[in-house]
């Protein structure tokens, strides 16, 4: 708290952004897949050309800064999707700290490029096999060690845990906002009128939108893996079909039985596999703030495909979801209308299990 507004901390974090993540990321105007749909205008915010290839980076930059200036010499961390695993093991290299990572072997499976990665960049992962071997499982044991090891720096990858980390998370990631701001009103003279962003724990979600809360014409949009369908057991639609609870140390939207069991959250796209979401997305829900939708792992799939032979950019399955819901939603806007949906990562990690198990070549 103390470092918030702390002026020397502020200019190491400006520095970082600018000069090691590449920041201001590109907000891109897809004019080839808005011709496509005929309606709105559909702009991209690029976190996807940030060092690492994701928006988590913004995010473990600032926290390592954060560790760095609390003396710390350790990082444990858990992913999902191994972009926040990359970005932690990233920073950990950058700043001389050892760092072990918690991952689902599940997720190991899926995503082996990104555990290749983090290996090269000196990183030691876990393999978490209890559980469905996903992200819930690799926060479980991730927290356990941190418990063990308290002179370590947890760092996590979402707006998710205990208090403060969600505003942690959230402070670190609000730049997507504050800069998409600044460039659509150079380009366009006018706010958007809706924000899209795919909800995993929340973290890019919360990102883009936190500079326009309080704008009542920006229509905030998040999108939630609706995985094989919302009618069947397998998907994450905390928001959507959750009930308030309490997971990992904070209350929230939460996928649970009649009896407050936690349920099993599914989705082809790891980074999406959670059963739980961030506090704040749960409260502007709550607030009627936030519009809540879904899109299946076959929508994503499709608008993965389309968006790499429309516009020649690959994006992540999870950034797939909310790019999924923005074309349907475009079609039936008039043409003054604007998108910003947020690309939140690059597809690479996921191209091989697209090709392998999820479609049919
Ligand atoms: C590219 C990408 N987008 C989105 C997410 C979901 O996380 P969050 O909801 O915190 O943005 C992940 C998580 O791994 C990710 O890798």
């Amino acid at each position: 708290m103390k470092l918030k507004n702390d002026k020397q901390f502020k200019k190491e974090l400006a520095d970082l952004y600018q000069n090691y993540v590449g920041r201001p990321s590109v907000l891109y105007f897809a004019k080839k897949l808005t011709k496509k749909y005929g309606g709105a205008k559909i702009y991209l915010k690029r976190e996807d050309l940030n060092h690492t290839g994701a928006h988590k980076i913004n995010n473990t930059v600032g926290q390592a800064l954060l560790a760095q200036k609390m003396g710390k010499k350790r990082l444990i961390a858990e992913t999902g999707a191994g972009q926040h695993g990359v970005a932690v093991a990233t920073v950990a290299a950058l700043f001389d700290m050892s760092c072990d990572i918690y991952m689902g072997n599940r997720d190991i499976v899926n995503q082996k490029m990104n555990v290749y990665r983090m290996k090269m960049l000196g990183a030691n992962v876990i393999p978490v096999t209890q559980g469905q071997g996903t992200l819930k499982d690799a926060v479980d044991v991730a927290l356990g060690a941190f418990i063990n090891d308290p002179e370590a720096f947890y760092l996590i990858g979402s707006v998710v845990g205990p208090h403060p980390l969600p505003m942690i998370v959230r402070d670190f990631q609000k730049i997507i906002g504050k800069e998409t701001r600044k460039q659509i009103l150079k380009v366009e003279s006018k706010l958007p009128n809706y924000l899209v962003a795919c909800v995993g724990g929340g973290s890019n979600a919360m990102g883009l939108f936190y500079d326009f809360i309080d704008e009542s014409e920006v229509k905030l949009v998040a999108v939630e893996p609706a995985g094989e369908g919302a009618n069947t057991t397998k998907h994450g639609l905390a928001l959507k079909k959750g009930r308030p609870g309490v997971i990992h140390g904070f209350k929230c939207n939460l996928l649970q039985d009649k009896d407050g069991n936690i349920l099993e959250s599914y989705s082809a796209a790891s980074g999406l596999d959670y059963p739980g979401v961030g506090p704040e997305l749960s409260s502007l829900k709550e607030l009627g703030k936030l519009r809540v939708v879904g899109a299946t792992d076959k929508e994503a799939v499709a608008a993965m495909i389309e968006l790499s032979k429309e516009e020649g950019i690959i994006p992540a399955l999870e950034s797939a979801h909310a790019l999924a819901y923005a074309t349907k939603l475009a079609a039936k806007l008039p043409n003054e209308e604007i998108i910003i949906v947020n690309l939140s990562g690059r597809g690479d990690k996921d191209v091989e299990n697209v090709y392998e198990n999820l479609i049919n070549n």
